[in-house]
Formats: structure tokens, sequence, C-alpha cells
């Protein structure tokens, strides 16, 4: 990895592991007409700009923090980008259980990868008829799924590193192996996500209030 190359931890992480999800950044694009994009806990991830004009990262990390100062970052997705408009990018260098200042209900789309709780710290930013999209690897699927304001509108089935978007028979879906219910208390101690019987790449909750 080149050092002089500021795109290098963007390739490394995400293009060179065939894990930029640009096909289902898309797919949602055009399901839902998504146009702006809340990620924290994104880390370098920035795949979401090359297909929503406006996406708001969050996170934590002095690697990331880096990354998002340098310039060849906007340039990168300006040359790479799938829509006409300018792309609005904002990087907040924060904790996303803090305020970071983006007003409340106002993204079409919350992503929620490998991070943690980001429904629970991070669901009032999303509009009411808006989209999360979580996997379940720290929990955040599971933790969604007891949320009354979170009903699952999809599935995301990924294979040869390119996603399905399932709508059909999503009752077998969320139903833990163990037959227990989940609680809140139990995913905050494990910080993992329930077994269920039935499981899928990623997870599509639409906020219901
Ligand atoms: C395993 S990485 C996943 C990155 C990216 N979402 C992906 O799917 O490749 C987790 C990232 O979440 C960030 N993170 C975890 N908790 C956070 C928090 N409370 N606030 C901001 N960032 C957080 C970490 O700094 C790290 O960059």
């Amino acid at each position: 990895m080149s050092q002089k190359d500021p795109l290098a931890l963007y390739k490394q992480y995400y293009v060179d592991r065939d894990f930029e999800g640009l096909d289902l950044f898309e797919k949602l694009h055009r399901k839902y007409d998504i146009q702006s994009a809340l990620y924290p806990g994104s880390f370098v991830h920035i795949t979401p700009s090359l297909i929503y004009p406006k996406t708001v990262y969050v996170d934590s990390d002095k690697q990331a923090k880096k990354f998002f100062a340098s310039p060849a970052v906007l340039d990168f997705i300006a040359r790479h980008k799938l829509y006409e408009q300018e792309p609005s990018l904002t990087f907040h260098a924060n904790s996303y259980a803090e305020d970071f200042g983006e007003a409340t209900e106002s993204f079409d789309l919350l992503i929620s990868q490998y991070a943690g709780f980001v429904s629970k710290h991070c669901k009032q930013y999303l509009k009411v008829g808006g989209l999360l999209l979580v996997n379940n690897s720290h929990g955040d699927a599971s933790m969604a799924s007891i949320n009354n304001q979170f009903e699952l509108v999809a599935v995301v089935i990924r294979r040869d590193g390119k996603h399905r978007i399932k709508e059909e028979n999503l009752e077998s879906y969320l139903i833990p192996k163990s037959g227990k219910p989940i609680t809140r208390s139990h995913l905050e101690k494990t910080q993992r996500g329930i077994a269920f019987k039935k499981s899928a790449s990623m997870y599509l909750f639409q906020r219901t209030s």
C-alpha cells in the first residue's frame, strides 16, 4: 500500500475485498429513490457517495478522520459518482452516540454495518418512512427487530459479491433459534446478534413513526 495514495485505505478494505457494495447502494436507490444517507461507524466506506448525492459519515476513528480530510476523497467521488448533482459529503469525527449536529428526520437511509447499535443512537436522524440498512454482526439487526418504530420491509441476500433485495416471505426471518424473546439488556451485554432460524446478509427496516 502506497502511503502517498490517500485512497489506499478504501481500496485495501473495500475494493480489494470486493466489499464496496456498489450494486446494493444502486439497487436501493432505484427501488426506494434514496437521495441522502447517514452512515455512522462508516470507517472509510465511501461507496454510498458514488450513488447518493448527499451522504454524511460519522466515525471516531483517527485514520478515518485523516482519510476524509484529504481533498483526494472528494475528487475521487466527483470522478466516479453516478449522478448529475455536485456531491455533498460531510464527515463528523465524533461518536455517533453524541450529538453531531445533523437535523432530525432528514435522511432517506441510515446505514448500520459492523459498528454497534447505530439504530438505537441515530434513529432520530432518519425520516419517518426512511430505511435502515443493518446487519446482525454487532446485534443491531436484533436491536431494530424489537423496536416498534421499525418494521422489516426487505432482506438483502449477498451471493458471489452481488446483492439481491427480497421483499417476499419476510415472516420467516428474525425468529430466534433459541425460542427465547430478544431483550435489549441481553443485546447490550453481549454486543452480538441473536442467532436466527433463518438469516440474511442484511435487513431493511422502515421507520414507521
Ligand atoms: C468494523 S468497522 C466497520 C466499518 C464499516 N461500517 C464497514 O462496514 O466496513 C467499525 C467502525 O465503527 C466505528 N465506531 C464504532 N463505534 C462508534 C461510535 N460510537 N461512534 C463513532 N464511530 C464508531 C469504529 O471507529 C470503526 O471505524
